[in-house]
């Protein structure tokens, strides 16, 4: 049997029911009837509405009503009056809190949209410098086999009594050892970017690096700068290439100044010699820059405003008593350089020391002072050709030296080493809010290697920290392998630095966990730049 055709659902009729109270004239709300005020119960919730029963809004305009005509207003007035206005003030407000509140929320959505637009972008960026330099963040652990110490003769040990086994780090000082020999190799095995092949473009920390003439790179000490007008960098550093000596058994070793050499180069890897810009004096006993003097860690910053170079540099005697800072400047980054002066900062002695252009034009000394105790920073006047009042002592009795600034996102910050002569010594990072501090440790920086590596910043001391543009919060530390009995041989130890992650020490102001990013320089037998980098675009 066919089943009956399924009736259609007709639309029920809406179902209006009458509002409880008469609708008020000008809201359209129901409105009760008036209540007595003191029968009127209070919610439970309210214990101040127990001792003031609220009325509905309408009713107590109409008690308010009530009570003008029964005379009995004045004190009461005023404060019925408000009551009154609350009632128009009530519908108003109902309405600006409702126009307000779409406003609002339109400005929040705004908000999220523009702040997930740039985080999209921050993060295409991010993700793009995550995968070109992944690898270089990689840990690279490093187990090299120590020679066997020398053999003793037992004849010596007879007459002498056994020795104690010499240190790792007295055997790599030592230039006649096996240890020494393994951290130094020839030159046999040198970065040669006249070579091209496959090792093009890869940086081994440690070997002799050789310039586009196939002579060995001799820019100790130095730092870098990149140069606009000429789209080059420029890597200047101290010419040791003389001879090592004492000027007596105890001091310190030493070369003659020979001068400021400088580098060109477009790929921070093929380094072409553009001469000595700041050379030493040969004849006046008298100059800052006579041979016998000591010239250190020079540095040079473009003034956008005078449009010279200015270098800063550690001027010194042979015997570290001067302890001042030189200055010269060029209108080519190729100088020559007209060496103007030298003085002691503000009084105080200075060696070690770096100089900091900031984002905004202004630069920055830093520089160890009172013995190496601690290290001072100073703001330069706006040529940069001295430094200006402003003084703040920073890392107190830290006894650091080697100074290396740089800065992300607003933060500054820095590396520094011990002091230990040419003998190398555990890293420490430092970070500030404020270029004039105060700053805090961070701690040692170095990742990966093996612990003597770590504790020794990969045998190396800190010279300069070079960011790298298009990669935000990817840097090179440049550092110096120290060859103290033959200095002119010393090497460069250049690896990727990164901040990020939280800094794992305990800082010097704030108690519990550390608010820092890390710093971080990973060791790398060998590495080079990410191929997408494409230098300064
Ligand atoms: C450590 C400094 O960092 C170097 O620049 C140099 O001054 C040596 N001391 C000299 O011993």
């Amino acid at each position: 049997m066919p089943s009956p055709p399924a009736a259609t659902p007709r639309p029920l009729p809406l179902q209006v029911s009458p509002p409880p109270f008469p609708l008020c004239d000008l809201c359209r709300t129901p409105q009760p009837p008036p209540v007595d005020a003191t029968s009127a119960t209070p919610p439970a919730s309210s214990p101040g509405a127990r001792r003031q029963p609220t009325l509905p809004l309408h009713g107590k305009r109409r008690a308010f009503l009530m009570r003008i005509n029964n005379g009995r207003m004045k004190m009461r007035n005023k404060q019925r009056k408000s009551s009154a206005l609350n009632f128009d003030a009530g519908c108003r407000s109902s309405l600006s809190f409702i126009v307000w509140s779409l406003v609002g929320v339109a400005l929040i959505v705004c908000f999220f949209s523009v702040v997930r637009q740039a985080d999209t972008r921050q993060n295409h960026i991010y993700f793009r410098h995550l995968s070109a330099t992944r690898e270089l963040e990689e840990i690279e652990e490093e187990h090299f086999r120590l020679p066997p110490p020398h053999k003793v003769n037992p004849r010596a040990v007879k007459r002498r009594g056994p020795r104690k086994a010499p240190k790792v780090i007295d055997q790599y000082l030592d230039e006649s050892s096996a240890v020494h020999a393994l951290f130094f190799p020839d030159e046999r095995s040198a970065v040669n970017p006249t070579k091209g092949g496959n090792d093009s473009m890869y940086f081994y920390p440690g070997r002799v690096w050789l310039d586009t003439d196939g002579h060995a790179i001799q820019a100790h000490g130095g730092g870098i700068l990149y140069d606009h007008i000429t789209a080059k960098y420029y890597w200047y550093g101290e010419n040791k290439d003389g001879l090592t000596y004492q000027t007596h058994p105890k001091s310190t070793y030493r070369v003659d100044i020979i001068g400021v050499s400088c580098y060109s180069s477009k790929n921070l890897w093929s380094w072409t010699n553009e001469g000595i810009v700041l050379p030493g004096e040969p004849t006046n006993v008298t100059h800052d820059l006579h041979k016998s003097k000591v010239l250190e860690r020079p540095k040079v910053i473009y003034n956008d405003h005078t449009g010279q170079y200015v270098m800063w540099v550690h001027i010194d005697d042979a015997n570290y008593t001067k302890a001042s800072v030189g200055v010269a400047v060029s209108n080519s980054p190729t100088g020559p350089f007209t060496y103007l002066y030298s003085f002691r900062p503000h009084g105080f002695e200075s060696r070690d020391m770096t100089i900091f252009k900031d984002d905004d034009g202004s630069a920055y000394l830093f520089y160890s002072s009172r013995d190496n105790t601690e290290l001072h920073v100073s703001p330069l006047t706006k040529d940069y050709l001295n430094i200006t009042v402003a003084m703040r002592r920073i890392l107190i009795r830290r006894h650091r030296e080697a100074p290396a600034v740089f800065k992300l996102q607003g933060t500054y910050y820095m590396i520094t080493s011990g002091c230990s002569g040419w003998a190398p010594n555990r890293a420490l990072a430092h970070a500030a809010e404020s270029i004039m501090g105060p700053w805090e440790t961070l701690g040692n920086p170095c990742v990966g290697g093996n612990r003597f590596f770590r504790l020794t910043t990969f045998l190396s001391q800190s010279t300069f920290v070079l960011p790298l543009p298009g990669l935000p919060g990817t840097f090179i530390f440049m550092a110096d392998r120290w060859n103290p009995s033959n200095l002119r041989d010393s090497r460069y130890v250049w690896l990727p630095l990164f901040i990020g992650g939280l800094a794992d020490e305990p800082l010097d102001y704030s108690f519990g966990f550390p608010a820092w990013s890390r710093v971080s320089i990973y060791w790398h037998r060998k590495w080079r730049l990410p191929e997408s980098w494409k230098g300064y675009t």
